[in-house]
């Protein structure tokens, strides 16, 4: 069978695409840990008052730089604990740790790779490091309603 010169070059070009993109992927989850958003986690968003760790969302320290912030989202709000602004100093690492009590949310903290959905039913979970002192809103980026703009917090990274 003959094979036309460009037919080869682009067919070698496809198979070396496959390779480049399969072996990044498998660098990615199994030497760099990266996973897609599990949402395998379940809760009963009708309980989330008494259900810990939602019964009392905000900042927890877990380690030196290592923190846990819970979060429960409902239209049109973020509850983070007491105060709507979360302080961590520079260099800290932050676990969102986050679900919803009536419809689907978003969760993104500009600036960051942190951005997931938040779910009616599920808890949702994602890690970020902040190197860069400043602050970051926390904004909804799925449309939940009339006050869909309104949604928002902050994470301030102070020296
Ligand atoms: Cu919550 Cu949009």
């Amino acid at each position: 069978m003959h094979i036309h010169k460009y037919e080869k070059i682009w067919l070698l070009f496809g198979i070396i695409s496959l390779l480049a993109f399969t072996v990044t992927i498998g660098v990615s989850a199994f030497y760099m840990g990266n996973q897609p958003p599990s949402c395998l986690v379940t809760v009963d968003p009708t309980k989330l008052d008494t259900t810990a760790p939602f019964d009392q969302p905000g900042l927890k320290q877990v380690g030196e730089k290592d923190y846990e912030l819970v979060v429960v989202a409902s239209a049109f709000n973020y509850d983070v604990g007491p105060e709507k602004v979360i302080q961590v100093p520079v260099g800290s690492k932050i676990n969102f740790i986050g679900t919803t009590k009536d419809v689907i949310h978003g969760f993104e903290v500009a600036g960051t790779n942190a951005n997931m959905m938040l779910e009616p039913g599920y808890i949702n979970t994602v890690e970020t490091t902040f190197n860069k002192p400043g602050k970051y809103t926390i904004v909804c980026n799925e449309y939940c309603g009339l006050g869909h703009h309104l949604m928002f917090a902050t994470v301030e990274v102070v020296e």
